[in-house]
């Protein structure tokens, strides 16, 4: 069996969670986001074995390991082995340079928390296996394939953004992509006197991968219903609210509610950016809070515990702006509070959390950093 703390590597990786400030539901219909990376991640360590084939993978969180024959990559049936799986499948479909190794790795991402633990391991083992062997991966490259290997092996059709941010970011910087070219610009992130802290529900709602692709499919038939007036249409990002608005007759509620959140946030997030630039920071926080109102009334991928963080974090002043991050259902709030307020705030919500629902409410400061990095490299 393989161990993570004497495993002699050649090539060892820090892979980042991400957080996400702004632009939520938007990466998958061509808009904008605003994530970074953070300092919790996973580390990744890789050596060749001197086998052609044979590949051994360990978590030393879930201290499981797998071993698997590179000619014969097919879906596991234990969906975290698929994350493995999906990315070596999809390197071999661009190099046939893969050989044999073994990889043990180890995380302090909480999982299914909403901050990605998913994209930083496809990312990590991609962007390792790329050091390892000279791959020659460029790292647009490397987050394009891990997405690839999110859709077609684990099913969940995510956007671009998990990926894109564990892998680019730059320390103390946000990132503001644009989902449709891929073009980005890094933002310096003053945040001060505020710090972002992370409320986690503890909750992972079983609706999380179907209602996502839901949604996505729920937005497709509304560009399809839009195009049939605008032909020009061919994802959200190219609709307006004037646009929307003449669709409203033709467009089933349901489907007109999501539109609208998306179109909606579509701009909200160049407010918020614009907004940084400009150090108005309480207008920042309040677009967040903006965000969540249309997450969980018209976009509907909130939960009750996510909503009662957020409405309970409305009576403290010293807390500027709170929403659900990621894909919903559970997982983490993102907060953005006074740095001396965090003590007294942690323990009174955790308090009437618990109280609530019966559950430990959990809580970290995220500090930006930078995306995927090498920590030892071959000789
Ligand atoms: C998940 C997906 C992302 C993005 C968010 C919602 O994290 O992986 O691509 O769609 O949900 O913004």
């Amino acid at each position: 069996m393989l161990k993570f703390n004497n495993f002699k590597s050649q090539i060892t990786i820090e892979s980042p969670g991400r957080i996400n400030f702004i632009g939520e539901h938007t990466d998958y219909n061509d808009g904008f986001v605003l994530p970074t990376a953070i300092d919790k991640k996973i580390t990744f360590k890789l050596k060749y074995n001197d086998s052609k084939n044979l590949c051994n993978v360990y978590s030393a969180n879930f201290k499981v390991s797998f071993s698997f024959d590179l000619n014969h990559i097919k879906i596991s049936q234990n969906e975290w082995e698929n994350y493995i799986l999906g990315v070596i499948y999809e390197i071999q479909q661009l190099t046939d340079k893969l050989k044999g190794f073994d990889c043990v790795f180890s995380s302090d991402i909480p999982v299914g928390s909403g901050i990605s633990s998913s994209a930083a391991l496809e990312c990590g083992l991609a962007f390792g296996l790329n050091e390892l062997f000279d791959l020659g991966l460029s790292k647009r490259t490397i987050v394009e394939l891990s997405q690839r290997a999110e859709h077609n092996f684990v099913g969940t059709k995510c956007g671009i953004m998990d990926q894109y941010a564990s892998v680019m970011s730059k320390k103390d910087h946000v990132i503001l992509l644009d989902c449709r070219s891929l073009e980005h610009e890094y933002i310096p992130i003053n945040i001060k006197p505020y710090k972002i802290l992370l409320l986690n529900t503890n909750v992972a709602h079983s609706l999380a991968t179907s209602e996502y692709n839901t949604r996505r499919e729920e937005c497709e038939k509304g560009v399809e219903i839009i195009n049939s007036k605008y032909p020009d249409v061919f994802t959200l990002r190219d609709v307006d609210e004037h646009m929307l608005g003449e669709c409203i007759k033709i467009l089933p509620a349901v489907i007109y509610n999501r539109c609208k959140y998306v179109i909606e946030e579509k701009s909200r997030v160049l407010k918020a950016v614009k907004a940084l630039k400009e150090n108005r920071l309480t207008d920042f926080g309040q677009l967040m809070y903006n965000t969540h109102e249309g997450l969980s009334h018209e976009y509907q991928v909130s939960c009750l515990e996510l909503d009662f963080l957020v409405d309970y974090s409305k009576s403290y002043d010293t807390i500027i702006g709170s929403r659900m991050m990621g894909g919903g259902f559970g997982g983490c709030t993102i907060n953005l509070i006074q740095e001396d307020a965090i003590l007294d705030f942690v323990k009174n919500v955790s308090k009437a959390y618990l109280k609530k629902f019966d559950i430990q409410l959990t809580s970290f400061e995220a500090n930006p950093r930078e995306g995927t990095s090498i920590l030892k490299n071959k000789k």
